[in-house]
């Protein structure tokens, strides 16, 4: 083989990749796949989650394969008790300082699993065909029939500061309109894995309501109580969206289910306080999910955002933020959804709900 290549090997197959190359790029290049949340592609590493670790049988020593440059004779293995307790401790770290539910409440003890809260902002949105797609792959027979207990709208956060959402109109009134083809194939999977990581403590959940929509119960004009379209947009827009809006595309939540990571390892005494960041017209920040994996930071720079963001702050204190101090408009003007689409959690992500007049910047 010619000097400007290694020869390794990646769980007993061999490979042959130009020196320079790494560890991740040997595996990926034989198809074998590491988790990684800090990397990005063409980006320089930055070597800071410890998911993608890998080891070298031939030293014993563990080894982030983002960073690590491929050297000849190497045999790495990736799959072993080793390589995944080290990446499950890495995984617990980020987890005891992460501030979030992925799941609301009302949809983790929904007997069908329907995704209630992305639901309520499809509705406030006027997004009917999502709504009924939300709706049809969920098939709450039992709400459509009448005996559903409706423990969603019991364990609903907006009963701690008036009464619940009303669910159930809600669904009914989605489930009787006319939405044109087949809606449930116009949504994305509906995804059935309710585990929860991140869960809000008490003083958390209590910052939530305070950013709540102060509207009244919607009161319908129709005497056996259906609501119309209008009135089942005004109701969800109480809702106060206690899920994360990456619950369904968030790599820190897979990489924690596939490698059973435990919120509870480390403890959670040492966490920052519940924030939503909504000074952006496009994308929300929650400092508290955030990894510290400078990937919106690297994207910002690499698109020549003129202010971009940086890291403020030091040690636990550490966040993302926009230079100057300056808002994150400013410093996003035009890769904010690319940031938040590349944020390996729900730290950045878009915004898909209807702001309620009034509730914007925090
Ligand atoms: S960022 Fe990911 S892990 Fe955290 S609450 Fe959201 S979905 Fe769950
Ligand atoms: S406020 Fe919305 S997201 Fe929160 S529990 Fe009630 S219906 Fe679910
Ligand atoms: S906001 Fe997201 S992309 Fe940016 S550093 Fe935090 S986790 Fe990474
Ligand atoms: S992906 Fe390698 S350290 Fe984060």
């Amino acid at each position: 083989m010619s000097e400007l290549h290694i020869s390794l090997s990646v769980d007993g197959r061999a490979v042959s990749i130009a020196a320079g190359c790494t560890v991740l790029d040997a595996a990926r290049e034989l198809g074998i796949d590491i988790p990684t949340l800090c990397f990005l592609k063409g980006s320089a590493p930055f070597t800071s989650c410890m998911v993608c670790m890998v080891a070298d049988d031939v030293t014993g020593k563990l080894l982030p394969a983002c960073s690590s440059l491929a050297q000849e004779g190497m045999q790495i293995v990736t799959t072993t008790d080793h390589v995944r307790e080290a990446r499950q401790r890495a995984l617990e770290l980020l987890l005891s300082e992460h501030v979030g539910d992925c799941e609301g409440p009302c949809r983790c003890v929904c007997p069908v699993k329907m995704d209630i809260p992305r639901l309520l902002r499809a509705v406030g949105r006027g997004d009917w065909p999502e709504a009924r797609g939300i709706v049809d792959q969920a098939q709450p027979h039992c709400v459509l029939e009448q005996d559903c207990k409706a423990p969603c709208e019991r364990v609903c956060r907006r009963n701690q500061i008036d009464t619940h959402v009303s669910i159930r109109a809600v669904v009914r009134a989605v489930a009787a309109m006319d939405v044109e083809g087949d809606a449930a194939l116009a949504v994305a999977p509906f995804e059935r894995n309710v585990s929860v990581i991140g869960k809000l403590q008490d003083g958390e959940k209590a910052a939530l309501m305070n950013d709540a929509s102060t509207a009244a119960p919607v009161k319908s004009a129709d005497p056996g109580g259906a609501l119309s379209p209008d009135e089942a947009r005004q109701e969800a827009a109480r809702c106060m969206h206690c899920d994360c809006r990456k619950a369904h595309d968030c790599a820190l939540r897979s990489c924690a289910e596939a490698y059973e990571a435990s919120q509870r390892h480390y403890g959670t005494r040492g966490r920052h306080p519940f924030e939503q960041i909504a000074q952006h017209a496009d994308i929300l920040y929650e400092p508290g999910k955030c990894i510290r994996c400078g990937i919106c930071i690297r994207i910002a720079e690499r698109e020549a955002e003129p202010l971009g963001l940086t890291f403020i702050g030091r040690g636990f204190d550490l966040r993302i933020g926009v230079p100057f101090e300056q808002s994150l408009a400013d410093g996003l003007r035009t890769v904010a959804r690319a940031c938040a689409e590349a944020c390996p959690t729900g730290a950045l992500c878009v915004r898909p709900e209807i702001q309620h007049p009034g509730k914007v910047s925090r």
